[in-house]
C-alpha cells in the first residue's frame, strides 16, 4: 500500500507538468479508480517500442522470432477466451435506445458507468497504466483527430505504436485545452502481490466494449484482444467517429482505399467497405493480373472522407498501420502484405516454426512437418486441427509496404471516384453491380449480406445483413446512417464517387469459389475503373448495371466460358425471393429509416416483376 501511495505522489508531480490541466485530472481521476502501481505517459519513442516487446518477451506474452527470419519482431499468443471482437459484449451508451437503434446493443449509460466503475476499481493493481496520446490520422492534419487511450496493456502499447502515430508530438497538438477522446482499458485481472501474471491476463468472466458518444468516451474491460483493446481502431475511429461524422457532415467508414493506375497513367482512388475478414486488405494490396495496370494502397481498413471546396469526396487513412488477417496470406495470394511484414512485425495467435519464425494456414503451399501451434502445442500436418487460429494477425507499419501510394499521408486525402460496397454471399449477388444513382448505390450498400468470419466471436458462416460492413461499428441508429449516406449524396455542388456492389464469394453446387479473386479482381476494377470514365459497357438490369462477359477483360483467365456467365448473370427468382427479408430489414427501423430506402425496394419489385413477364 505504501509503495501506492509514494507512486501515486511521483504520479502527481509528473502529470502536473502536463500542460493540459483537464487530460491531467481525467489521467489522475481514472489511476484513483484503477489503482494501478504506475503510471507512465507514453512518449512514443523507438526505445519505449522496444521496452515493450522486452516487457511481453519477459512475462510470456510473447517470444522472440529468429531475428535473421523476421528481424526485432514477436509472436504473441492469447487464449481461447480472447481471440477477436466480442459483438455481444459491445455496448452503444447512448441517451436512449433509440439512439443506438435496433442494430446496436444499448445500455443505458449512467447505469453501465457505474457497473463500469465497479469493474475498474483497483482493476490495474499490480500493473502499469499506461497512458497513450495518439491520432488518427497525420498528426496535425485538419481531418485528423485525437484520442487518449489509458491501458494496463504493454500488447496495447506496442501495437498502438503501429496501429496510430502515438506520443509526446501528440500531447504537442493537443497543446493545453485540445478536444480529445478518452479511452479507458484494462485486460481485468489485477495482479495480487506475490501472485504470478499469466501469459495473456484477461477477464474470462466479463467483457465490456462500451462507447459513450454523447461523451465521446470509451469503456473497455476484460479483453485484450485486436478491436476490443486498441481503441483508436474500431470504438474510435468508427465508432465515435460515426458519431462525429454525423453532427459534422462528413464519413467514417469500414472501407479499403486504393489507388489505380492506368497503362496510359490515368488515376482513379476506389474505396471498398467490406465486412470483417471479406477481403479489405487483400484488395487494397493486390498486384493485378492485367498487363499494366497498377494498384498502390492508401489505407486497408477506415476511410475518414469529406467534402473538398471542389465538390469531390476526399478521403484519408487515419490509420498508420495494418491489422491484417494472417491465414490465406501468402507470396501468392497477397505478397505486398507478406513483405509488409518481414520484419518489426507483431504477429498474434499464428503457429511457431522449429526454426522460431511464423506460420500460418495457407502461407505455404506445404505445410510444415512440425509446428507448435498457436496454443503452443506440438503440431503436425496430421493432428486434424488449424495450427494458427482463424482470426490470427499480423500487426505491421503501412510504411513498409512495399505497394504503400506516396500520397498515403496527404493530410487533405485523396479524391474518391468510386466506392464498393460487398461481402460474402455464395448466392444471388452477381460478380459486380453499378447502382443506377447515389440512392440505388445507399440501397445496396444498405442491403447487403454476408457470412459471418472468425474476426468475431461466435459462429461463423452465419449469412446476416450487414450494411455498408459498419453493422458492428456505426455508434448510432442504422437507420439515421442510411439517411446521412443520403444526405451526403445530395450535397449541393457534390461530385459523387459512382456506387458498386461486388461478390468475389459466389460458389458453384459444390460450393467451390466460383472467381478465383484476389489479382484477378483487377478485371473487375478495371471495368469499374472505366465504367467511371462512361468507358466500359453495361447493360441495365433489374437490379442495376452490369457487364455482359464480353465487357469483362478475361484474357489470360482460364475459367470456363458458363463460370463467367453465371457469375455475371442476375438471379431473377433469387432477387424477387430476397425481397420479404429486406423488407423486414428494413423494418427494424421504424420511423428512422429514410423514404428514399422503401421506394428502391418498391422499384425493384417492379423492375423485377418485368423481368419475369
Ligand atoms: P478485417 O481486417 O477483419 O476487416 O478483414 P479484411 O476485410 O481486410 O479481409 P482480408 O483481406 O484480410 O481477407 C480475409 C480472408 O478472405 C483471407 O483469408 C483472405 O485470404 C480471403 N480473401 C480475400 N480476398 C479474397 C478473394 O478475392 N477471394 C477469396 N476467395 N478469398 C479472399
Ligand atoms: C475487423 O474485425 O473488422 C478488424 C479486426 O479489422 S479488429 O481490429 O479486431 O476489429
Ligand atoms: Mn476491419
Amino acid at each position: 500500500m505504501s509503495s501506492l501511495i509514494s507512486d501515486t505522489e511521483a504520479l502527481t508531480k509528473k502529470i502536473t507538468a502536463i500542460k493540459h490541466k483537464r487530460l491531467s485530472a481525467w489521467v489522475e481521476e481514472l489511476a484513483q479508480l484503477c489503482k494501478p502501481d504506475r503510471v507512465q505517459w507514453c512518449d512514443g519513442s523507438q526505445a519505449e517500442y522496444q521496452a515493450m516487446l522486452q516487457l511481453m518477451v519477459l512475462t510470456g506474452s510473447a517470444i522472440w522470432l529468429a531475428n535473421d527470419k523476421r528481424p526485432n519482431s514477436i509472436l504473441v499468443r492469447s487464449t481461447p477466451g480472447d481471440v477477436a471482437r466480442v459483438e455481444d459484449r459491445t455496448f452503444i451508451c447512448s441517451r436512449t435506445q433509440d439512439e443506438a437503434g435496433p442494430t446496436n446493443n444499448w445500455a443505458e449509460p449512467a447505469k453501465m458507468k457505474e457497473k463500469l466503475r465497479g469493474l475498474f476499481a483497483g482493476a490495474m493493481t499490480g500493473r502499469t497504466m499506461y497512458v497513450i496520446p495518439y491520432s488518427m490520422g497525420p498528426i496535425g492534419s485538419p481531418i485528423a483527430n485525437i484520442g487518449v487511450e489509458l491501458s494496463d496493456s504493454p500488447y496495447v502499447v506496442a501495437n498502438m505504436h503501429i496501429m496510430a502515430r502515438v506520443g509526446t508530438r501528440v500531447l504537442e497538438v493537443l497543446g493545453s485545452d485540445g478536444d480529445f477522446v478518452r479511452g479507458l482499458h484494462s485486460v481485468g485481472a489485477p495482479l495480487g502481490a506475490n501472485q504470478e501474471d499469466s501469459a495473456w491476463p484477461n477477464n474470462a468472466q466479463a467483457k465490456y466494449i462500451c462507447h459513450f458518444p454523447e461523451t465521446r468516451e470509451v469503456w473497455s474491460f476484460g479483453s485484450g484482444y485486436g478491436g476490443n483493446a486498441l481503441l483508436g481502431k474500431k470504438c474510435h475511429a468508427l465508432r465515435i467517429a460515426s458519431v462525429q461524422a454525423r453532427d459534422e457532415g462528413w464519413m467514417a467508414e469500414h472501407m479499403l482505399i486504393l489507388k489505380m493506375t492506368s497503362p496510359d497513367g490515368k488515376v482513379k482512388y476506389i474505396t471498398g467497405a467490406f465486412p470483417s475478414a471479406c477481403g479489405k486488405t487483400n484488395l487494397s494490396m493486390m498486384i493485378p493480373s492485367i498487363p499494366g495496370w497498377k494498384v498502390e494502397t492508401i489505407g486497408d481498413d477506415i476511410a475518414w472522407m469529406k467534402f473538398g471546396i471542389d465538390g469531390r469526396l476526399y478521403a484519408i487513412n487515419p490509420e498508420n498501420g495494418f491489422f491484417g488477417v494472417a491465414p490465406g496470406t501468402s507470396m501468392k495470394s497477397n505478397p505486398n502484405a507478406m513483405l509488409t511484414a518481414t520484419k518489426d512485425s507483431i504477429f498474434t495467435n499464428c503457429a511457431m516454426t522449429l526454426d522460431e519464425d511464423v506460420w500460418w494456414e495457407q502461407m505455404t503451399a506445404e505445410k510444415p512437418a512440425e509446428l507448435i501451434d498457436w496454443l503452443r502445442r506440438p503440431w503436425t500436418p496430421s493432428s486434424g486441427r488449424k495450427a494458427a487460429h482463424p482470426n490470427a494477425r499480423f500487426t505491421v507499419p503501412a510504411s513498409q509496404c512495399p505497394c504503400i501510394a506516396p500520397e498515403w499521408e496527404d493530410p487533405k486525402g485523396v479524391p474518391i471516384d468510386a466506392i464498393l460496397f460487398g461481402g460474402r454471399r455464395a448466392g444471388v449477388v452477381p460478380l459486380v453491380t453499378e447502382s443506377f444513382s447515389w440512392q440505388h448505390g445507399t440501397f445496396l450498400g444498405a442491403i447487403v449480406t454476408s457470412e459471418t468470419t472468425a474476426a468475431i466471436t461466435g459462429k461463423v458462416g452465419e449469412l446476416r445483413r450487414d450494411p455498408m460492413a459498419m453493422l458492428a461499428f456505426c455508434g448510432y441508429n442504422m437507420g439515421d446512417y442510411y439517411a446521412h449516406f443520403l444526405k451526403m449524396g445530395s450535397r449541393p455542388g457534390a461530385k459523387l464517387p459512382k456506387i458498386f456492389y461486388v461478390n468475389w464469394f459466389r460458389t458453384d453446387n459444390n460450393g467451390k469459389f466460383l472467381w478465383p479473386g484476389y489479382s484477378e479482381n483487377s478485371r473487375v476494377l478495371k471495368w469499374i475503373f472505366e465504367r467511371c470514365d462512361e468507358k466500359a459497357h453495361a447493360v441495365d438490369t433489374p437490379i442495376g448495371r452490369l457487364p455482359e462477359p464480353a465487357d469483362l477483360d478475361t484474357k489470360g483467365l482460364e475459367i470456363p466460358a458458363a463460370d463467367i456467365a453465371k457469375l455475371l448473370s442476375v438471379d431473377v427468382e433469387g432477387w424477387h425471393a430476397e425481397l420479404p427479408s429486406i423488407q423486414e430489414h428494413f423494418a427494424r427501423f421504424g420511423s428512422h429509416l429514410p423514404e428514399e430506402l422503401n421506394r428502391e425496394v418498391r422499384e425493384l419489385e417492379t423492375r423485377l416483376w418485368k423481368a419475369k413477364k
